[in-house]
């Protein structure tokens, strides 16, 4: 990155136009994430020599508006031995680290420090900038929190208001453990509790996120969310996220019996289906959300890894290798089930949108496959879609589709879910966990709402407002333009389709 003039144009092949990519590069977390003085930093688990996993920094981007990104040069770089895993970052408000100067707060990024040999060595350390994240200095007394272990890590740090103390969330991944730990300045921590094993726990424990939501947007009533990742045995396979609804007193976590699933006993899929998923798809990791986002504004967003583990470093792309998730706000609401995690894209979005198209409402026929809006082409697509359910037993629609290939997104009366299959979806066999029908849990009411966005080898799919999401990254044809609707064994009601096409948004200010 820095020192490095090549421009890239972003238009290389399966290049995503609106999400984030990194110019070049090996990407996997994102890191440090946190608002200031107008900008959001989104920093990034990084080699910078290769497209490969290794060398591990944290690259750097900033946005006014986490829609259009500048990058920066490299903000920590691997030294002396010691690799820079994920973590996150903060504004030490009340300068607690006594690094700020000038009287403004100085800017905190807690890392784990990764040390390979024999045994490995993992612990948390600490950098600060006072130029507004341009430059990164580590601190002389790292590391701030050794444990002597070899799997701790990812620490996501964050001010507690009513103990007026930091608390770092941090994992013990083989162990399959959360650990709280506290502070006053950032420097030294005490051991406070842990949580785990606990829901699914057949993947290591990894990138760990607290945080307090306000339920069904009722400020009386406020849960906490713990979300922490698994790197294999997710819903979709591979690494996924979960994540638990319960109370944090600034000391322990405890978990809501009532807000846990129970819809599967332990005997039917055990480990596997005992957990609340983030996603269905097979590409959101390591969602880690915003520190510092201005109370006036008042969302809780993240964003995460679009990629699963099982094939990130075989993915078809060059010179850059993975991207990022659209930005997301996250909320909890009650539903029959109990509170759950509802996510929707982040209405910034929004100013991406170009023509306008849309469809009169009808009801398809039984066996009906119908090609809408044959005069769109674009690969760049957002589109909002209401089915109303009526006696068919399997409907949906297929996008990126040509007589090659398709994405289907479906819903199955007779075997209550609804799916993404994306077996078809153009350049799959780079690696044998890669096609496939990714499946959620979903008895249909009246209605079926689904809002989409496509950025060329990507597909992420919110359903009924987010109750339900899928994230898949896809390789299709570059002709593979159509959207196709269908209706199985029955009729369908279709009450709303529109759409726009998008703008590229990571085309300007891209030094590679
Ligand atoms: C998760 C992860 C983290 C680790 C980082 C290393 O994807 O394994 O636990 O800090 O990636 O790149």
């Amino acid at each position: 990155m820095s020192g490095v003039s090549k421009i890239y144009d972003y238009d290389e092949c399966f290049r995503p136009q609106y999400h984030f990519s990194p110019p070049r590069n090996w990407m996997n977390d994102p890191n440090g994430m946190f608002y200031y003085d107008g900008e959001y930093h989104l920093f990034y688990q990084y080699n910078p020599f290769g497209n490969k996993w290794g060398h591990m920094s944290w690259g750097h981007a900033v946005s006014p508006d986490m829609v259009h990104w500048e990058h920066l040069p490299l903000a920590l770089a691997e030294e002396n031995g010691e690799m820079i895993f994920s973590g996150s970052g903060l504004v030490d408000w009340k300068n607690t680290s006594g690094f700020g100067i000038d009287g403004q707060p100085p800017l905190i990024a807690i890392y784990t420090g990764h040390v390979p040999g024999d045994p490995v060595r993992q612990y948390q350390c600490i950098a600060y900038s006072n130029d507004r994240g341009r430059s990164w200095t580590k601190y002389d007394g790292n590391p701030v929190l050794d444990i002597g272990k070899s799997d701790f890590r990812d620490p996501k740090v964050m001010w507690f208001e009513p103990g007026a103390y930091w608390v770092m969330t941090v994992a013990l991944s083989v162990e399959k453990k959360i650990q709280f730990y506290e502070s006053a300045d950032l420097k030294s921590w005490n051991f406070l509790s842990e949580f785990g094993p606990a829901g699914s726990t057949e993947g290591l424990w990894e990138c760990p996120d607290l945080f307090a939501l306000s339920v069904d947007g009722d400020n009386s009533k406020v849960k906490w969310v713990l979300q922490v990742d698994i790197d294999s045995g997710s819903v979709g396979g591979g690494s996924g996220g979960q994540y638990f609804i319960g109370d944090f007193d600034g000391k322990f976590f405890k978990v809501d019996e009532a807000n846990s699933p129970k819809f599967l006993t332990p005997e039917s899929s055990p480990g596997k289906m005992l957990a609340l998923w983030l996603d269905y798809g097979k590409d959101f990791y390591a969602a880690v959300s915003w520190s510092d986002i201005p109370e006036e504004d008042g969302r809780r967003l993240w964003l995460a890894w679009m990629s699963n583990w099982q094939y990130a470093q075989h993915v078809p792309t060059y010179p850059w290798r993975n991207a990022m998730s659209l930005p997301r706000s996250v909320e909890l609401r009650t539903t029959a089930s109990g509170i759950r995690l509802f996510q929707m894209p982040a209405r910034e979005l929004k100013q991406l949108r170009a023509r306008h198209f849309q469809v009169a409402p009808f009801v398809m026929a039984a066996d009906s496959k119908l090609d809408v809006v044959p005069e769109i082409t674009s690969s760049l697509l957002e589109l909002k879609v209401e089915f109303e359910v009526k006696d068919a037993q399997e409907f949906g629609l297929r996008l990126c589709e040509s007589e090659f290939d398709e994405t289907a997104i479906g819903i199955a009366l007779s075997s209550s879910e609804i799916y993404v299959d994306r077996s078809k979806s153009g350049f799959v066999d780079f690696h044998d966990d890669f096609p496939g029908r990714h499946r959620a849990p979903f008895l249909p009411e009246a209605l079926v709402r689904l809002h989409i966005f496509v950025d060329r080898s990507s597909l992420e799919v919110f359903v009924n407002d987010g109750r339900i999401v899928f994230t898949e990254i896809i390789f299709p044809g570059e002709r593979s333009h159509g959207i196709e609707l269908f209706s199985i064994g029955g009729s369908t009601g279709l009450l709303l389709f529109e759409g726009w096409t998008l703008k590229p948004s990571m085309k300007s200010g891209n030094r590679g």
